[in-house]
């Protein structure tokens, strides 16, 4: 194997960044290159910019690893599949085509789960759909819950998202659960007080217009589902009533096209209160909450 040192490896990187089928612009690329590097060895970008000065020898280990990269992405790989991590919120994830990789707008929903339960600490959260456990290990690190419940119909996803538990579980504040089946089945009764969801929400026949770094890579069961892609929103608004304690909170990421549509959902006579659909930092709507009082009678209070 030839000798390279890091600041030629991180050109070479560069350059093959400019020749991918959905080429990185060529002033963005020595910094892509960089954030790269940093990705798979673990350094800053600050640190790598030192040694490369004096010219340090990459290591073939390093070398292989960017190479299988490199090829990786010019099949068309997502970046955050070719290199096998995502940041989300203060994680770092393991992620494969197995999950959908997280995307910044979804930290936002974990902002709003955060938010509505501040003032009342403990009870139990359950993330429906987790796929890589982004949201819920991100409400297990920094939020005041008893325990968090994290479900997939994809036992795949699950195998990811206890693997991603189990990397972080030093700064965890509360046990994660695992558990398999489809929407609020996996409760099997039990009161919760937030659900929240990012489900999968893209109509079937939307898939022709997915750029292709999602369509051929993320898994269908993550971006799919029927009924216009309110199938998920549907089943989950319908049976969250009896799993929500009195006064627990539904957070839902959503499509800006629909939002208006998951917030009628809520319309019905089952007690939902304060319906607010919220925007995201470019003024879309993306994230839809919803709170549930009880009548009298109906159902298990929080006191109870
Ligand atoms: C859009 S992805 C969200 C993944 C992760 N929560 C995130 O935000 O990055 C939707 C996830 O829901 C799962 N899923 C699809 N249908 C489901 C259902 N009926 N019940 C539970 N999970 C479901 C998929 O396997 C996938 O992991």
């Amino acid at each position: 194997m030839t000798v390279e040192s890091l600041a030629a490896l991180r050109d070479r990187i560069a350059a093959g960044l400019r020749a991918l089928p959905a080429a990185v612009a060529p002033e963005h690329a020595r910094r892509e290159a960089g954030l790269l590097l940093a990705a798979l060895t673990g350094r800053s970008l600050a640190e790598l910019r030192v040694p490369m000065h004096d010219g340090e020898v990459a290591p073939d280990a390093l070398v292989a690893r960017v190479d299988a990269v490199l090829s990786r992405l010019a099949q068309g790989m997502p970046m955050a599949y070719a290199t096998g991590v995502a940041a989300f919120r203060h994680l770092e994830l393991q992620v494969d085509p197995r999950v959908l990789i997280p995307r910044p707008e979804t930290e936002m929903v974990v902002e709003h789960a955060l938010r509505v339960c501040a003032d009342r600490p403990g009870g139990v959260a359950v993330d429906i759909g987790t796929g890589s456990g982004a949201i819920a290990l991100a409400i297990a690190q920094e939020g005041r819950f008893d325990r968090v419940i994290a479900t997939d119909v994809s036992a795949d996803a699950l195998d990811v998202a206890r693997l991603n538990a189990s990397r972080v579980s030093g700064t965890l504040r509360c046990p994660v659960e695992f558990r398999l089946g489809a929407d609020l089945a996996p409760l099997g009764g039990e009161r919760v007080r937030l659900i929240v969801s990012n489900p999968p929400y893209i109509a079937h026949h939307e898939a022709a217009a997915l750029p292709a770094a999602v369509r051929d890579w993320e898994p269908p069961t993550a971006l799919f589902a029927s009924d216009e892609g309110m199938a998920r929103y549907a089943a989950i608004v319908a049976g969250a009533p009896s799993v929500l304690e009195d006064g627990g909170w539904l957070v839902f990421e959503c499509d800006a096209r629909r939002a208006d549509r998951v917030a009628a959902l809520f319309a019905s006579d089952a007690g939902w209160r304060d319906v607010r659909v919220e925007r995201d930092l470019t003024g879309r709507d993306r994230v839809c909450v919803a709170r549930v009082e009880h009548r009298p009678g109906t159902s298990r209070s929080v006191s109870d």
